[in-house]
């Protein structure tokens, strides 16, 4: 299994954050799926850093967390779309065929959130 679902979040804080996740949660340069208001979100950790984007690529609704994490690059497992889930943007897009296929609809850049650690806790901006 290649990520797994931290837990459904909890209600939205008065700073606005919310709890997506525990930190032993998500281990170095692993996948890990929450929710915030609805929304489902991808949380992962690169060079000891977390970070939060939206987990619905904007291609065709592909699921990223199952897709492949490379570095800070997750790829979509439906049509093969490259994201930076640093920046939340487009690093590959998808393959010519796909986009005539789909007609001519591409992946565009996804939503980042920002994220903060508090005690064993990983919250996100709603
Ligand atoms: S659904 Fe993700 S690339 Fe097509």
């Amino acid at each position: 299994m290649r990520y797994k679902v931290a837990f459904e979040a909890a209600s939205v804080g008065a700073d606005g954050f919310v709890q997506v996740a525990k930190v032993n949660d998500v281990s170095e340069g692993a996948m890990v799926s929450s929710m915030v208001s609805g929304n489902p979100i991808l949380i992962s950790r690169i060079g000891g850093n977390l970070y939060a984007m939206d987990a619905i690529c904007s291609h065709f609704f592909g699921y990223l967390p199952k897709g492949e994490l490379r570095s800070n690059v997750v790829i979509c497992p439906v049509h093969k779309a490259q994201y930076d889930v640093q920046t939340g943007k487009v690093v590959k897009n998808v393959p010519g065929l796909m986009k005539m296929a789909g007609g001519g609809k591409v992946a565009s850049d996804l939503r980042t959130y920002e994220i903060r650690v508090v005690g064993d806790s990983i919250l996100v901006k709603a």
